[in-house]
């Protein structure tokens, strides 16, 4: 059924993000009789567009990137009458806002939510020329992209120039992988069975290896991701939300509120990186051009047209989390570009049978979230093998695919947060205080990183990683679990 009719305006809404994410975002939900007559999704941007020509340019971005463009042609006429177009550049409260302000509906009860698609150093200046003219009202949201700073300074005048004009509960900070089905699912699967959550804590868990693998290199991002880095681009946000949700306690109810006091204890319980901290426990790397699958593939500088940079493209870290359910658990999180697979997953390492029952030692128990690709849940178990005389052991899965299992589409990560925004529910959008705690634990890695106390290392492109990523669990002894090649 759809939702009340609202006003949506992009800021930035000729930009590739608008393209490939939020428009067809709107669509999806469009084809699911989501979106009411009535609604206006309202693009603003610097160039001069009429809204046939704005139209016309959504239709050929949801052609390329809407999952249901094939197989409902005709929608897409049906949804582009919804989209406007207003040229302005929004960052400039002079500027002539009549045509944008007579676009939105006076009623005060109306959802109404700009959400920024630029710049962050436009941020600021754009809720402050939102307020100029007035345009904030009691159901008006502010939707912020990552990156929220580049550290805590800089996070913080973000929050403090946009906190402002809007309150807390009107600012949406945005990270894409809280609206992935298979993260939220992770709370399902703690907190609606009992049979995991019981022996989700250090007595059963050894270790938690989170993987976020890339295959793609940094394409034409280059002059951003140059000036952030595997640790900011993922770790400071998307990683440590995901760590958040595995390692939490179970909040006293699924609300914004609960859920995000709950993740903050856990930023904050994270085991502080001293500089011999982030000598010992981080690794940091640059893919280097290499062959793989008949392929070359060009390194990190050749992608970037420079002849040196100091960016790692690629990570692996050691933490703990300093609570009572984890004392002594380490927590490793690995993530880069130009990786072997394309691959998220979560692998939750258990602790070996503790008596030898059996001739063969039992593999250890691993119970593994794929994220994404191939979404899914599988526990390895030690089983007698049938083939083998006497009473061998092999491991064996249990394996449940989420598409298979529910027989559908997983919808895009951004069609559930675009919703949430439009209804003001905020449990899937980062609070402030969690923006602050991310930065406070990522801050001294980065310190130490510049002053090289963990110098850099080069891995070939195609590859997991250097080599020392090994080293740095078999000193615990653990080895990363690499799913089946
Ligand atoms: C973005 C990063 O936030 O997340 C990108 O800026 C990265 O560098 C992307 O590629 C990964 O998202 P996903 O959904 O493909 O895992």
């Amino acid at each position: 059924s759809p939702v009340a009719a609202f006003d949506f305006v992009i800021v930035g809404a000729t930009g590739d993000l608008t393209m490939r994410k939020l428009l067809p975002a709107f669509f999806e939900q469009f084809c699911r009789g989501r979106i009411a007559v009535g609604t206006k999704i309202i693009g603003a941007a610097r160039s001069d567009l009429t809204d046939e020509a704005y139209r016309q340019r959504a239709k050929e971005g949801l052609q390329q990137f809407a999952a249901s463009a094939k197989s409902a042609p005709d929608k897409i006429e049906a949804f582009l009458p919804f989209l406007h177009y207003v040229s302005l550049d929004m960052s400039d409260r002079h500027a002539d806002w009549t045509r944008l302000t007579s676009l939105l509906d006076q009623d005060e009860g109306r959802s109404r939510v700009f959400y920024v698609a630029t710049a962050p150093r436009l941020y600021v200046p754009t809720a402050e020329a939102i307020a100029h003219n007035g345009l904030i009202t009691d159901t008006t949201r502010l939707v912020l992209e990552k990156p929220i700073g580049t550290d805590l300074t800089s996070a913080d005048a973000i929050n403090d120039g946009v906190g402002k004009h809007f309150r807390e509960e009107q600012v949406f900070r945005i990270d894409h992988y809280l609206g992935k089905q298979t993260v939220q699912n992770i709370l399902a699967l703690r907190f609606a069975n009992p049979v995991l959550e019981r022996i989700w804590d250090a007595d059963s868990i050894a270790c938690v290896q989170i993987t976020a693998a890339e295959t793609v290199g940094v394409g034409k991002r280059g002059p951003y991701y140059d000036t952030a880095g595997a640790l900011r681009d993922m770790v400071q946000n998307h990683l440590l939300q995901v760590l958040c949700l595995v390692a939490m306690e179970p909040p006293t109810a699924l609300s914004a509120t609960d859920l995000r006091d709950e993740k903050l204890k856990i930023l904050r319980a994270l085991k502080p990186m001293t500089s011999e901290g982030v000598a010992r426990d981080t690794i940091r790397g640059q893919y280097v051009a290499a062959a793989a699958n008949g392929e070359q593939i060009p390194g990190y500088l050749e992608d970037l047209g420079t002849p040196a940079s100091h960016t790692e493209t690629w990570l692996a870290l050691r933490t703990e989390i300093r609570t009572p359910r984890w004392a002594g658990v380490p927590f490793y999180i690995r993530t880069g570009k130009r990786m072997a697979r394309k691959e998220t997953e979560i692998v939750i390492q258990f602790r070996p049978q503790p008596w030898p029952v059996f001739q063969d030692t039992p593999e250890p128990g691993f119970l593994i979230l794929r994220i994404q690709p191939d979404e899914g849940v599988s526990l390895s178990l030690s089983s007698k093998d049938p083939t083998a005389p006497g009473f061998r052991l092999r491991e064996t899965q249990l394996d449940v695919s989420y598409p298979q299992a529910f027989g559908v589409r997983y919808p895009d990560s951004y069609e559930d947060l675009l919703m949430a925004a439009v209804a003001g529910d905020q449990v899937l959008f980062i609070r402030r205080d969690e923006v602050t705690a991310a930065w406070q634990w990522v801050e001294p890695i980065l310190k130490g990183w510049a002053e090289d106390v963990r110098p850099m290392e080069t891995y070939a492109a195609g590859t997991q990683g250097p080599a020392s990523s090994d080293a740095l669990l078999a000193r615990d002894g653990f080895a990363w679990k690499e799913s089946a090649v």
